[in-house]
């Protein structure tokens, strides 16, 4: 994984709204077509109602691009006090809406990437609509 992205998803971090769980994640995207999206998390008072790090940057993604070009092909998380964040089970599926089995999951700690995995290991067997209806 390139510096880049570690450094897309440590800034974003910095941005996070979080004054209820106090943990602040950032997480970061490369598209197929090479661009970065970033996102933090952002909570309000109704604390379960917030969002996370990896559905800003989708969010962003989507916000910027047009259908064709929203692709993931890999993603750094990096969450303040704890090295190797696994996106949520919410975001694994949000994930898989724009990426593949083989999208890259980089976990990273204050110095970088610590491992990476597979969108496909992450999230087997994904409910997918392709082929219904
Ligand atoms: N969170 C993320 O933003 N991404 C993850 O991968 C795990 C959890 C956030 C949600 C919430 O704001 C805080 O971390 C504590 O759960």
């Amino acid at each position: 994984m390139e510096r880049e992205l570690f450094e897309a998803a440590r800034k974003a971090m910095q941005h996070a709204h979080a004054p209820y769980s106090e943990f602040r994640v950032g997480a970061a995207l490369r598209t197929v077509s090479g661009k970065i999206f970033a996102g933090c998390n952002v909570e309000n008072a109704s604390y379960p109602e917030g969002w996370c790090a990896e559905t800003s940057a989708i969010a962003a993604m989507v916000t910027a691009l047009p259908k064709a070009e929203r692709r993931i092909k890999e993603v750094a998380v990096f969450a303040e006090r704890r090295a190797s964040v696994t996106p949520c089970g919410g975001c694994r599926q949000r994930l898989a809406e724009f990426g593949t089995p083989q999208t890259l999951i980089h976990l990273c700690d204050e110095d970088g990437p610590v491992s990476v995995l597979t969108l496909g290991e992450l999230l087997p067997q994904a409910f997918g609509m392709k082929g219904v209806g």
